[in-house]
């Protein structure tokens, strides 16, 4: 298989934070290696990164929970890429990853991902190519969703252009979430730079976007019904995303979000690789459906 060719720009899951509104389950642990049906919550934004063709990523934590990480994914090569890790000292906002990630990025564009951020669906890849050959600003992804006041709004004018973007609005001017998705160009770590905490004390993805759209250099597209973008904020919506990946997983006998999957299609490992990845895991749920994969692609 040739392999697919690095994308140039480089990745960022962010995986810090409190996870408070899970607690007590994330008292002892971090939420993004919290398991999703059959793998750990951070398999699934990984998966996302390297479907937009991303092999160089960091992986932002807490300092308590990086050794974890590292224990869990080591420095990426069994999947074809390479990780580094930067620690987050206190969960200060999102748009910090980009300040944090600087000399990681050393002026590269970025793709970040929020870590507890779960996207589904069969026309991704061609979005996140569309998003990646983007040279000048950005691309962020907007998503329907039924409770907006709980995510960042992206609203639009009559004519469908981007009027702003909004951090949980308590009237909500429409139902369009900003997905935990965002390409930015290379100026994204100076920008984030010059930002201010806002009144929660973070310093907000929102107020970064919006100096892109000022210049008028943010595009949003929106994932229309052929996707899903599950969220894991909650212990119910935790539960529901276990759920939808186990109905599709066990219904279909492919996987959703995995890594080692993704590799191998990309051409970043090889059948002996891949083969060793499922042995390595044949007890499990996760390596059980690997192993049917490595059959379907022998045939
Ligand atoms: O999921 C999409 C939403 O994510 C967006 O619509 C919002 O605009 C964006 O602010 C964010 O909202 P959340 O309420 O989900 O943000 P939260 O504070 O829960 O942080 C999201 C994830 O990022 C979570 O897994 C923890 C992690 N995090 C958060 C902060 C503030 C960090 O790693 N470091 C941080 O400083």
């Amino acid at each position: 298989m040739t392999p697919i060719t690095p994308s140039r720009r480089k990745g960022i899951v962010l995986a810090g934070g409190s996870g408070t509104r899970l607690w007590p389950v994330t008292l002892g642990t971090s939420k993004q290696l919290l398991p999703v049906y059959d793998k750990p919550m951070i398999y699934y934004p990984i998966s996302v990164l390297m479907q937009a063709a991303i092999q160089e990523i960091a992986v932002i934590t807490t300092a308590e929970d990086q050794g974890n990480f590292m224990r869990l994914l080591g420095d990426g090569s069994q999947w074809g890429l390479s990780l580094t890790y930067i620690v987050q000292p206190q969960p200060d906002g999102l748009a910090q990853a980009y300040i944090l990630a600087r000399d990681f990025l050393n002026g590269a564009p970025s793709a970040l991902v929020l870590g507890d951020n779960i996207f589904f669906g069969q026309g991704l890849q061609d979005s996140l190519a569309k998003a990646d050959a983007k040279e000048l600003g950005g691309t962020v992804f907007g998503y329907h969703v039924a409770d907006p006041e709980r995510y960042g709004i992206v609203s639009f004018d009559a004519s469908g252009r981007v009027k702003d973007l909004v951090e949980k609005p308590a009237m909500p001017q429409s139902n369009y979430a900003v997905t935990g998705l965002y390409f930015l160009d290379g100026r994204a770590p100076a920008l984030a730079s010059h930002l201010k905490p806002s009144a929660r004390g973070e310093l907000e993805i929102v107020d970064l976007l919006t100096a892109y759209l000022h210049e008028g250099t943010l595009d949003v597209e929106t994932l229309g019904r052929g996707y899903a973008w599950l969220d894991t904020g909650t212990c119910a919506s935790l539960l529901d995303a276990g759920n939808f990946v186990r109905t599709l997983t066990e219904r279909q006998g492919m996987q959703v979000g995995s890594p080692d999957e993704i590799a191998f299609k990309m051409g970043w490992i090889d059948v002996g690789a891949f083969a060793a990845r499922a042995k390595m895991f044949g007890k499990s749920a996760y390596g059980k459906t690997l192993g049917t994969l490595g059959r379907d692609t022998a045939q």
